[in-house]
C-alpha cells in the first residue's frame, strides 16, 4: 500500500518547504516533487505537514489517592485526534517489588488498548540494590530512562541516596534521570500546617508547595547529578526560579535538561481560587505559578534552556474524583488534562503570537523528545526511513477548545475557552490514517510498544 501526500508544506525542526511524501507501508520512501505511483492521494494544499507529536509525560491509568486516572482507551484516542502519534508513559515500581514487575503491569495495562505508539519510563519508588542491578535489564527492554519523585512523601518519595544511586547506574548504561522536583518533606509539612488550622480548601494547594520548594528540589537535583557526573531532565517545571536553576547548569556546560508544559505556560494560581470546588480541577503538581512566570518559561523555550513541552496529562473527572478532596485540599487527586489539546495550544499560543518560530515549535513537540528519548530517527522528523507519523494541519480553521467537544474521557477540561488557531485534519500513524477530517478513524490497538535507544540527546553534552 503506497500513500501520497501531495503539495503540503513540510516543517521540520530545521526547515519549511512545500514538497510531496511518499509512504510505502509504515515508512516514508520519498520526499520530493511531483512524486505520483500510490494508492491513496491526500491533498494538503494550504495546510502544513508536522512529524507527529511525541509527548514524553504522560500518565494513564495511573493509580493517585486512592483513585485512577482516565484509561488508555480514551486518552490516547484524545492524542491521536490531538496530533500526538507517540507517548512515553511512566510506569512505575510497585513499593517492595522489582522495576521489572512495573513495567510488566503498565505493558499489560496498554496491550491492545493504545491508539498511539508508546514507551514508558520507569519511576524508581525503592532503590535497593536488586533495584540498580535491575536497571539495564531495563534499557535492554527498551526502558532508557528512569524517574525519581523528590516529593508526594509516604507514597512514591524517595530519598537523595536513591536519587544519585539511580543517576550513577542509569548513566552507566546510558540512561536519562529524570526528576519530580519538589522538596517532598517540606511540602508535607506545610500540608500538616494549613490542614491543622483548617484551611483546607484548593486555593492552599499552591501555598502547601511554594516555588521555594521546586527550586530547591531541583537545585538539589542539579548538585547530584554533577556529583553523578550523569545527564539530567527536570520534568514539569513550573516557574522561573526552578528554570534559572537549569539555565545557569546548562550554562556551565553541564547535561542538565527541563520540560515544561501547556498548563504552566498558559493558566496562573487565580484558578485555584475558582468558587464551588471549581479550583479542584486545576490542582496539580507542582501547582499552577503567578503569571509573570509565563514569559520567562516561554522565552526559555526559545532560547533551548527548557527544550520540550510534555502534556503530564493525567486526567481525573470532577465529579467522584476530584470531589474525593471535598474537604481537605490535600486528598485532591493531583493532574489534569492536555494531550489531546498540547500540539494545538503550542501552535496557537506560541508560533501565531510569534514567541517560537514553527521550527522550534515542531522541535519542542516532536524532534527533541525523539531525540532525548531514544526514538529519533524512527521518529520525531520527516524524512526518508523514519516512520511515517504525520500531522496534516490546517492553519486556516479555528476551534474553540471545550469539554463538550473533546475526546479526553473526563467530564471537563482545563484549556475550556481556549482557541484553536488551527486545526489537526488527518493524522497517520507509521502510514495508516487514523485522523481524518479531525475525526478519529483508527481502532485501539493500532498502537504498538516502542523500544527506545540508549545514549539520547542528553549524552551529547557527557564528558
Ligand atoms: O499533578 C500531577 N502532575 N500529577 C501527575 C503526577 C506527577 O507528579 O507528574
Ligand atoms: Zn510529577
Ligand atoms: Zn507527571
Amino acid at each position: 500500500m503506497k500513500t501520497l501526500i501531495k503539495n503540503g508544506k513540510i516543517v521540520t525542526a530545521s526547515d519549511s518547504y512545500i514538497a510531496d511524501i511518499l509512504i510505502e507501508g509504515q515508512q516514508i520512501i520519498a520526499i520530493g516533487k511531483d512524486l505520483a505511483d500510490a494508492d491513496e492521494v491526500i491533498d494538503a494544499s494550504g495546510k502544513f505537514v508536522f512529524p507527529g507529536g511525541i509527548d514524553e509525560h504522560t500518565h494513564m491509568a495511573f493509580p493517585f489517592n486512592g483513585t485512577v486516572s482516565a484509561p488508555w482507551e480514551t486518552e490516547t484516542i484524545a492524542a491521536a485526534v490531538g496530533g500526538t502519534t507517540t507517548i512515553v508513559d511512566f510506569a512505575i515500581q510497585p513499593k517492595g517489588s522489582t522495576l521489572m514487575e512495573g513495567l510488566t503491569t503498565w505493558q499489560n495495562r496498554a496491550a491492545g488498548k493504545s491508539a498511539i505508539d508508546y514507551g514508558f519510563h520507569l519511576a524508581v519508588t525503592d532503590a535497593n540494590d536488586n533495584t540498580i542491578d535491575e536497571i539495564h535489564t531495563l534499557v535492554e527492554n527498551g526502558v532508557t530512562s528512569f524517574k525519581l519523585f523528590m516529593a508526594y512523601k509516604g507514597e512514591i518519595m524517595v530519598d537523595d541516596t536513591a536519587l544519585y544511586k539511580v543517576l550513577k547506574e542509569a548513566k552507566k548504561h546510558g540512561a536519562l534521570t529524570m526528576v519530580h522536583a519538589e522538596n517532598g518533606d517540606i511540602v508535607y509539612e506545610l500540608q500538616r500546617q494549613l490542614v491543622s488550622e483548617g484551611k483546607l480548601e484548593p486555593k492552599y494547594h499552591p501555598v502547601s508547595r511554594p516555588m521555594e520548594v521546586e527550586a530547591e528540589a531541583t537545585s538539589r537535583a542539579i548538585q547530584l547529578a554533577k556529583v553523578a557526573n550523569a545527564p539530567l531532565f527536570v520534568v514539569h517545571v513550573s516557574c522561573e526560579a526552578a528554570m534559572k536553576q537549569i539555565r545557569a547548569a546548562k550554562e556551565q556546560g553541564f547535561p542538565v535538561f527541563g520540560e515544561t508544559c501547556p498548563q504552566y505556560l498558559l493558566l496562573d494560581e487565580s484558578y485555584l481560587a475558582l468558587p464551588d470546588f471549581e479550583g479542584a480541577k486545576y490542582v496539580l503538581s507542582p501547582p499552577l505559578r503567578p503569571k509573570s512566570n509565563q514569559d520567562p518559561l516561554w522565552n526559555a523555550l526559545q532560547e533551548g534552556f527548557l527544550q520540550t513541552v510534555g502534556s503530564d496529562h493525567c486526567a481525573f473527572n470532577f465529579d467522584g474524583q476530584k470531589t474525593i478532596g471535598k474537604e481537605d485540599f490535600t486528598k485532591i487527586p493531583n493532574g489534569g488534562n492536555g494531550i489531546e489539546n498540547r500540539v494545538a495550544l503550542l501552535y496557537s499560543y506560541g508560533v501565531v503570537p510569534g514567541k517560537i518560530s514553527i521550527n522550534r515549535f515542531v522541535d519542542i513537540m516532536s524532534t527533541t523528545p525523539a531525540k532525548m528519548f531514544g526514538l529519533y530517527p524512527q521518529k520525531g522528523t520527516i524524512a526518508v526511513g523514519s516512520d511515517a507519523d504525520l500531522v496534516i494541519f490546517d492553519p486556516n480553521k479555528t476551534v474553540t477548545i471545550s469539554a463538550a467537544t473533546q475526546k479526553q474521557g473526563t467530564d471537563y477540561n482545563i484549556y475550556e475557552g481556549f482557541q484553536s488557531e488551527g486545526v489537526i485534519d488527518t493524522v497517520l500513524l507509521r502510514g495508516k490514517v487514523i485522523v481524518r477530517e479531525s475525526e478519529y478513524v483508527g481502532e485501539v490497538g493500532d498502537g504498538q510498544y516502542t523500544k527506545r535507544q540508549p545514549n539520547g540527546l542528553a549524552f551529547e553534552l557527557v564528558k
